[in-house]
This record gives structure tokens, C-alpha cells and sequence, in this order.
């Protein structure tokens, strides 16, 4: 069974490696012909754990390559992983998902089962289908099969292997019976994945269904945090309490400075987008949104309150991007945040362990990078804590208090213990929890 990948981001390298290492002969191909040079040297373009290590152990199964004539020629089942970005109106943009049907339309000579797993609107793949069944000049038959992925960034490779689920929207048997097939080793023990078939356009739906849950998952804890604020509640206490009721469980109850990264803001855009394409509006989706966008710079506002005049002030922020274990700065709150910092001719000095470089490409010289979080903090009026890497959860207090010039900190991530910080000559402001004011005993904010 011949497999190719087209696209090598997060979902198609990361596809292509875990099909190869269960010894399918995978061919990934990209336009970008850096990043191909690079897979075939061995490294690894993303940053992404374990990745490089099973790209090196699965590098007789899988060739990289920029040459579409021959890639496309005969493969059984074609992989669609190219990206979906956002159009200014907050529509997927499909530009790259044709750009892949106009090669197969040229190139592919047998009959062929072409899988898309990018994020694409509800009707999408039968579109696609018509649109190269009507071109294709070959007298064969391509199937199109809804595929969605749910992966994570920082855990892509496990998320695939050991996938929660494994959706396929397919409507004729034998694209079914394929993707049952190239799927078979997943099933099997230690991965056991549960498989789901339905038809395409449900499958299609899935994704959206499920990415823009999360979100709102998260942007209604933000707003019963911000409440807890007002209340004079704890978001953490709140949580835990909630917690204990399987129906609303755990997980993605985190408080803080909203969600950002490559999906759920362009997904619950593009879902928002569609359902006012139909004349009914998704409600919850547009308020998910628009509580987001808010819930970004609402350290900045913590910060604004707290200082009054910010004029010229002389700040750090340490983490970037938009979660821990990623250099992926997309839509991360810390972007929206250095922006407002800029506008108030603020001094800014940022710290991440992997994204500076990433947001070196945004900034340049506008504002400050350093090597090790010491050197961001040191002698600063205030610091920004933007993403909860590891490191950074576990700085000492004492830490803050010997090198910076006044121990403030604003933690949009809730990185510290309350209990903890309360014991320090700090100032402390974090969200939905109470604001500890141990420096300057009178503020209020
Ligand atoms: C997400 C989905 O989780 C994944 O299933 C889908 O395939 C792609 O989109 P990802 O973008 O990698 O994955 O990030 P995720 O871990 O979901 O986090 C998204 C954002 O939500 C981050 O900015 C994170 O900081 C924020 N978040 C997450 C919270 O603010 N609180 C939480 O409790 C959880």
C-alpha cells in the first residue's frame, strides 16, 4: 500500500511518520524545498518531542520530496495535510487544499483514495470530489474520504499513535475498506485505537464539533474566572470543586490568559463564519470568540490598573508561544500583550525557552531577547508571566525578589501556589484568584 503525504506541518509530517512506522511505504511531499532538504538530512523542521527520534528510525520507509510528477503518479491513498488558514472575513481559506487536487488531477494514473485531513468546511469533500472527478484526465475513479485530525502540539506523535479516536468519513465501501485497512495496525495492541465511521460530512463536522467545544470549554471557565474576581471567589477552588462530576470533569478548566495556536481560533472562526452562511448563527461559538479576544490582554489591563502611568516602563514577559513544548507562537495572548505594551512605549525584554526566534520575526528590534530568564528579569519594574513552560513554574519566589528592581508579577497562567507567594515581600496579581499585595501594602487594583 503506497501512501503519500501531502503537506509536512504538525499533521502531515507527523502522519506520515507514524505510517511509516508501522512499514508503509510513505512518500511526504511539500513545495517547501528547505524544509524538504532538512527532513532528508534527518532533522526535523517543528519542534515536537520524540519526533526526529522516530523520523530516524522509520527513514527507509518514507522519502521527503519537492518532485510532484512522480510522487503523485501511483500512490493508493493520497493524504491531504496542507493548511486552512483564515481569509479576513474569518472563512477557511482552501487555496492550499487546491493547489494538492490540481496536482492529482494532472499527475495520478489509477484509481486512488485521496483522504483530507485538513480542517475544512462542513461539504467541503464532496466538493473536492466533484471538482476533480470532473477534471481528472485519466479514466479512474478517486474516492474522497473525510479524515479529521485531533492531535496536539507538544504531543503530536502520541496523540497519532495512541489517537483518543480515529474518524472516517467516507461514502462508498471500498474508500471505507482502504482506510480500514492502512488504519488495522493502529487497532492493535499497545495503540487500541477505537475507530468511528460515518459519512463524510459528519466526519467533517467532528472536528469542528470537537475543537470548537474546547474552546468554548475554556473561554466559559475564563468568564466564571473573571467572575470569581469580582466575587471575591477562588477559579482554582471552583475548579476543583466542578471537577468531581465526571460529566464536566478535568481537563481544559484552566484558567487564564485564553486560547491561541494554528486551530481553535481560526476553527471557531470558520464554524461561526459558516453558520452565518446558513442564516443561523452559532450563539455560543460567537460569544466563545468574542470573550477570547478580551480574555488575552486582560494582564494588561490587570497591569495597566496597577501602575496607572506605564509610560516608559521597563518589563519582562517570560513564555511566548502559545502553550508550553511548542515554538509555535500563532495567535499566542503574548503577541496581543506585547503590541498594547509597545503602544504605551513600554521597555519590554522577553524569555522563551524555543519561541524567541519566532517572535523575532514579528518584533525585530522593537523590543529586547534574552538567553535565560535571569538576564529578562533583571532590574525590571514588573514581569509578565505568558506560558507556563516548566521552567518557569518552577522559579523560586526568592528568585524574582533578588534580581529584579521591584518584585511584580503578573501571571496570566496561574504558574504559582497562592499559599506559597503569600509568604514573600511580592506583589502578585494572577487570574480569578486574589491579588497579593505584600510590597505595596495599600494597592488596589
Ligand atoms: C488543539 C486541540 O486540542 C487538538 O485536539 C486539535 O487537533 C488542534 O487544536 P493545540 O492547538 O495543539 O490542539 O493546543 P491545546 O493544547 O488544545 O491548547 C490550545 C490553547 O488553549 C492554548 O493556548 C492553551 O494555553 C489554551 N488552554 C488549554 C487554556 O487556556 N486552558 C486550558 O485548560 C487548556
Amino acid at each position: 500500500m503506497k501512501i503519500l503525504i501531502t503537506g509536512t506541518g504538525y499533521v502531515g509530517l507527523v502522519t506520515g511518520i507514524a505510517f511509516a512506522n508501522f512499514g508503509f511505504d510513505v512518500t511526504c511531499y511539500d513545495i517547501d524545498k528547505d524544509k524538504i532538504q532538512l527532513l532528508k538530512n534527518d532533522k526535523c523542521p517543528i519542534y515536537e518531542k520524540d519526533l526526529e527520534k522516530y523520523m530516524i528510525k522509520c527513514k527507509n520507509n518514507i522519502i521527503y520530496t519537492t518532485d510532484f510528477k512522480n510522487s503523485f503518479k501511483n500512490p493508493d491513498v493520497i493524504f491531504i495535510c496542507v493548511g486552512t488558514p483564515e481569509n479576513n472575513d474569518g472563512s477557511a481559506n482552501l487555496k492550499f487544499v487546491y493547489e494538492i487536487c490540481d496536482k492529482i488531477i494532472e499527475n495520478v494514473n489509477n484509481d486512488c483514495v485521496v483522504v483530507i485531513k485538513s480542517t475544512v468546511p462542513i461539504g467541503t469533500n464532496d466538493i473536492i470530489e466533484k471538482f476533480i472527478q470532473d477534471r481528472i484526465k485519466n479514466k479512474i475513479k478517486i474516492y474522497v474520504v473525510s479524515n479529521p485530525e485531533f492531535l496536539s502540539q507538544g504531543t503530536a506523535l502520541k496523540n497519532t499513535l495512541n489517537a483518543s479516536r480515529i474518524i472516517i468519513g467516507a461514502n462508498e465501501k471500498y474508500a471505507k475498506d482502504i482506510m480500514l485497512k492502512i488504519y488495522k495496525p493502529f487497532t492493535k495492541n499497545p495503540y487500541n485505537v477505537p475507530i468511528i465511521t460515518m459519512d463524510r460530512k459528519s466526519a467533517e463536522m467532528v472536528k469542528y464539533a470537537s475543537n470548537d467545544f474546547l474552546a468554548l470549554k475554556i473561554s466559559y471557565i475564563n468568564e466564571i474566572s473573571n467572575f470569581c474576581e469580582l466575587v471575591g471567589a477562588n477559579i482554582e477552588d471552583v475548579t476543583l470543586g466542578m471537577s468531581y462530576d465526571d460529566r464536566i470533569g478535568k481537563k481544559f478548566l484552566n484558567s487564564g490568559i485564553g486560547y491561541g495556536g494554528s486551530c481553535f481560533p481560526k476553527d471557531t472562526k470558520a464554524l461561526h463564519w459558516l453558520s452565518k452562511d446558513y442564516n443561523s448563527e452559532l450563539k455560543t461559538i460567537k460569544a466563545c470568540i468574542d470573550v477570547n479576544k478580551k480574555q488575552k490582554t486582560k494582564i494588561f489591563d490587570k497591569f495597566n490598573k496597577y501602575f496607572k502611568k506605564i509610560n516608559n516602563r521597563n518589563v519582562a514577559i517570560l513564555g511566548l508561544t502559545f502553550k508550553p513544548e511548542t515554538d509555535d507562537i500563532r495567535e499566542a495572548p503574548s503577541i496581543d500583550n506585547i503590541k498594547l505594551l509597545l503602544k504605551n512605549n513600554c521597555k519590554i525584554t522577553v524569555f522563551d525557552p524555543v519561541g524567541i526566534n519566532n517572535i523575532k520575526k514579528i518584533f525585530k528590534d522593537k523590543i529586547n531577547y534574552a538567553s535565560s530568564i535571569k538576564e529578562c528579569i533583571k532590574n525590571k519594574e514588573a514581569v509578565f508571566i505568558m506560558t507556563e513552560w516548566e521552567i518557569i513554574k518552577n522559579l523560586d519566589i526568592n528568585f524574582f525578589i533578588k534580581h529584579m528592581k521591584f518584585p511584580i508579577i503578573f501571571d496570566g497562567r496561574n504558574c504559582f501556589d497562592l499559599l506559597l507567594v503569600k509568604k514573600y515581600k511580592v506583589d502578585y496579581i494572577s487570574m480569578g484568584r486574589e491579588n497579593i499585595f505584600n510590597l505595596n501594602k495599600n494597592k488596589e487594583i
